[in-house]
C-alpha cells in the first residue's frame, strides 16, 4: 500500500478547495491519502509517504508562513531520506503565484524529489483588502485541473510509474 501525503495551508479557503478537489480525485485501491494542515505535518509524515502534494497560498510573494514553517521544521530531518519521490505543487494566489511555486520547486530540488507536473497556480483575483479577507470560491474549471493532478498522482503512485 502506497501513501500520498498532502500538506497545505489556507487562510480564506481557496487552497483548501484545491486540496479537497485533488484529494477527492486521488482514490486508488492500493493508495492511502493523508491530508494534513501544515502545523500538524511532521518529518515522520514525509518519511512515511511515497509521494507528496504541497499546497499553499502565495503571501507576500512567498509560500505562506505556516508552509514555510513546515518546510523549515522538516527540511534537514528528511534530507537524503526521500530522494526520488514524486511531488506536485498547488498554489492559490491573488494574481501571481510564481514566486511561491518557485520556492516549492527549489525546496523539492534540494530534497531530490521528482516533479510529476508543472506547479498548478490558480488565481482567486483578490486585490482589495475586502477581497483578500473574503472567503474564496475557486472556479469549477480550475478545480477540475486540481482533480486531474490528484488523479494523475494517485494513478502513477499506485501503478508504480513514478
Ligand atoms: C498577507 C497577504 C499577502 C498576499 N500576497 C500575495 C502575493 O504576493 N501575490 C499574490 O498573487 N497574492 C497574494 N495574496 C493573495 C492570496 O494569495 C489570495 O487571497 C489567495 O486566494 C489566498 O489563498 P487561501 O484562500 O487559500 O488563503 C496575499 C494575501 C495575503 C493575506
Amino acid at each position: 500500500m502506497k501513501t500520498l501525503l498532502i500538506v497545505y495551508h489556507s487562510m480564506t479557503g481557496g487552497t483548501e478547495q484545491m486540496v479537497q478537489a485533488a484529494a477527492g480525485a486521488a482514490s486508488e485501491p492500493e493508495l492511502r491519502v493523508r491530508v494534513l494542515r501544515a502545523p500538524q505535518a511532521k518529518a515522520a509524515d514525509l518519511l512515511a509517504a511515497d509521494g507528496y502534494i504541497f499546497a499553499t497560498p502565495e503571501n507576500l510573494a512567498a509560500v505562506s508562513g505556516l508552509m514555510k514553517d513546515f518546510f523549515d521544521r522538516t527540511y534537514y530531518q528528511v534530507l537524503d531520506a526521500i530522494n526520488g519521490n514524486p511531488y506536485a505543487a498547488l498554489v492559490c494566489a491573488g494574481s501571481d503565484g510564481h514566486n511561491a511555486a518557485r520556492q516549492i520547486e527549489r525546496i523539492a530540488t534540494g530534497w531530490r524529489l521528482k516533479a510529476i507536473a508543472p506547479p498548478l497556480i490558480v488565481c482567486s483575483h483578490a486585490q482589495t483588502k475586502e477581497e483578500i479577507f473574503a472567503p474564496k470560491h475557486i472556479d469549477p474549471a480550475q478545480l477540475d485541473a486540481c482533480r486531474t493532478l490528484g488523479a494523475t498522482m494517485a494513478c502513477g503512485l499506485a501503478a508504480g510509474i513514478f
